[in-house]
């Protein structure tokens, strides 16, 4: 299966793509993650998407297209990948289709998750995130049976730098401006289905495998 989550901040991409990976065997490719993994072990990578993930800016083309077309060739996307957070401009788009048609490969499913932005704040401004696995939690909507505390692997949960109401609304911002145009690139290639992404975690993720086992 491949797959890519689509959406703006705090819709659910990386809630739902870690249950997927679950049930499909596949693995998530996050470039948010990746990006956050190279600035805590401050590599040059790290060092310069720092600047613009702090103000919640996107990080240039050219550096996210690298990693994903590295990452893309690794051995355990054979069976498939679910992106979570890239394509994020049509540059972004046009650059993965590329590399895909080199491997003679395609994107089968663009799930776009819709909330509105009201939900959207209060879902980030709520986000904690584990320390050790990278596990996301809300306070209100999905806590944490000990507070600050992981249930899987007991670690940390700490707030994101970016989860501050000035950042929040910076990126929906970016979104609507550079990602948003993607629904009318993915929807005139017939791969875009659009999820209500307002309901219990579980009804989304009902909402997204009906799609893909359809
Ligand atoms: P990234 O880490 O990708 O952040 P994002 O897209 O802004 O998405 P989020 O991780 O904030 O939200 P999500 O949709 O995964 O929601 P979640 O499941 O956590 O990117 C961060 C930054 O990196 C970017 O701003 C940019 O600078 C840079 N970057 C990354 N990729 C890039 C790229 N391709 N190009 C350029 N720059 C790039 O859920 C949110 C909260 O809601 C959680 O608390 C969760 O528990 C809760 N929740 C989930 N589902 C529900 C539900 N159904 N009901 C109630 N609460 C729910």
């Amino acid at each position: 299966m491949r797959a890519i989550l689509l959406g703006p901040p705090g819709c659910g991409k990386g809630t739902q793509a870690k249950i997927l990976i679950d049930t499909y065997r596949v693995p998530q490719i996050a470039t948010g993650d990746i990006l956050r993994e190279a600035i805590a072990q401050e590599t040059p990578l790290g060092v310069e998407a720092q600047s613009y993930m702090d103000k919640g800016l996107l990080v240039p083309d050219q550096l996210v297209i690298k990693i994903i077309e590295g990452r893309l060739k690794q051995a355990d996307c054979e069976s498939g990948f679910i992106l979570d957070g890239f394509p994020r401009t049509i540059a972004q788009a046009e650059a993965l289709d590329t590399t895909l048609a080199g491997m003679g490969l395609k994107i089968e499913y663009v799930l776009s998750i819709e909330v509105d932005d009201a939900e959207l704040i209060k879902r980030l401004t709520g986000r904690r995130i584990c320390r050790a696995c990278g596990e996301s939690y809300h306070m209100a909507f999905n806590p944490p049976h000990k507070k600050d505390i992981c249930d899987s692997c007991q670690g940390e949960l700490y707030q994101r730098d970016d989860d501050k109401e000035t950042t929040i609304r910076s990126r929906l911002k970016v979104y609507e401006e550079q990602t948003a145009p993607l629904i009318a690139f993915y929807t005139g290639k017939k791969i875009l289905y659009p999820i209500k992404g307002v309901g219990s975690i579980e009804e989304i993720t009902t909402r997204l495998k009906g799609v893909i086992n359809a």
